[in-house]
């Protein structure tokens, strides 16, 4: 059975009040459509462990700092729901815009430091900000006790629980493993930008990161693995490397060797689409 689809917050305040009275646990996935296989991990994961399961579907537009990228973003909303039916959802939440961002909005939740100062951070300005600003209202309209968040987007991961933790929302944001293609691909709503040759090299981006964390937790220093990943990444047809780092999990510090708890970074272009990925060390 389809969820119901709420559009205001009322709805969603009246319906978490419900929950609320009867002693039951919300959990949250908050999401900008287009939903696909990882995206549906994260609701199982939700299910289990909550007793109501809302999703939410907004495109943000505080989040993008390309206007084409806006405006080109898949907008899916009854493909979304059919995905979500079998899977026992309770609400899909899928604000009007004017329940986040109503006339005279001015306030921005930003994140500071170092988890934001790297990576995504300088290629995509005001995205965290845009990211940050948005997870704070739907924890608040939501009223959810736990919100769960592909660890494909790490850093987003650490941004929004370093944002919930410093504003006391008494919400637990709960990490889970990237979901991949059989070849290994990270899945992505970007992937279908890809030809059928473009996802059988994206697929070497899993390949290379595993054979470098694999050498990495045998004690090689990272530079001379770094160097061989990105001309590997060259003269597969691979465009611009944005980044390519060893960091360390908690903190994001750049890390010379994997002396502790650490993950292995990519941005990177082919076709003109930009991917992104990371896996534990
Ligand atoms: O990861 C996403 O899809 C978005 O950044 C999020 C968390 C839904 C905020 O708009």
């Amino acid at each position: 059975m389809t969820a119901p689809i709420l559009r205001r917050l009322s709805e969603m305040r009246a319906l978490r009040r419900e929950w609320t009275m009867r002693g039951e646990t919300v959990g949250l996935v908050p999401t900008m459509g287009a939903l696909h296989q990882g995206h549906l991990s994260l609701v199982k994961a939700a299910k289990a462990a909550c007793d109501r399961v809302v999703v939410t579907i907004f495109v943000n537009p505080k989040q993008f700092n390309n206007p084409a990228d806006l405006a080109n973003y898949p907008r899916t909303e009854e493909d979304d729901a059919q995905k979500l039916a079998p899977l026992g959802v309770d609400a899909i939440y899928v604000p009007d815009p004017d329940e986040i961002y109503p006339e005279g909005f001015a306030t921005e939740v930003a994140v500071a430091g170092a988890i934001i100062d790297v990576m995504e951070g300088p290629f995509r300005p005001g995205h965290f900000e845009g990211v940050a600003t948005v997870v704070a209202k739907l924890f608040l309209q939501t009223g959810a006790d736990h919100a769960f968040f592909g660890e494909k987007d790490y850093q987003q991961l650490l941004v929004v629980r370093r944002m919930a933790q410093d504003m006391d929302i008494p919400i637990t944001v709960v990490g889970c493993e990237t979901v991949r293609e059989t070849g290994g691909l990270a899945m992505s709503s970007r992937n279908v930008q890809l030809t059928p040759q473009g996802l059988d090299t994206a697929a070497h981006i899993y390949r290379i990161l595993t054979a470098m964390a694999q050498q990495l937790r045998a004690g090689q220093a990272y530079a001379p693995l770094q160097s061989a990943a990105l001309n590997e990444l060259a003269d597969l047809g691979f465009g611009d490397v944005e980044y390519l780092d060893l960091r360390c999990a908690d903190t994001l510090v750049s890390l010379p060797v994997a002396d502790r708890p650490a993950r292995l970074f990519i941005a990177v272009w082919l076709e003109d689409v930009r991917l992104i990925d990371n896996i534990p060390v």
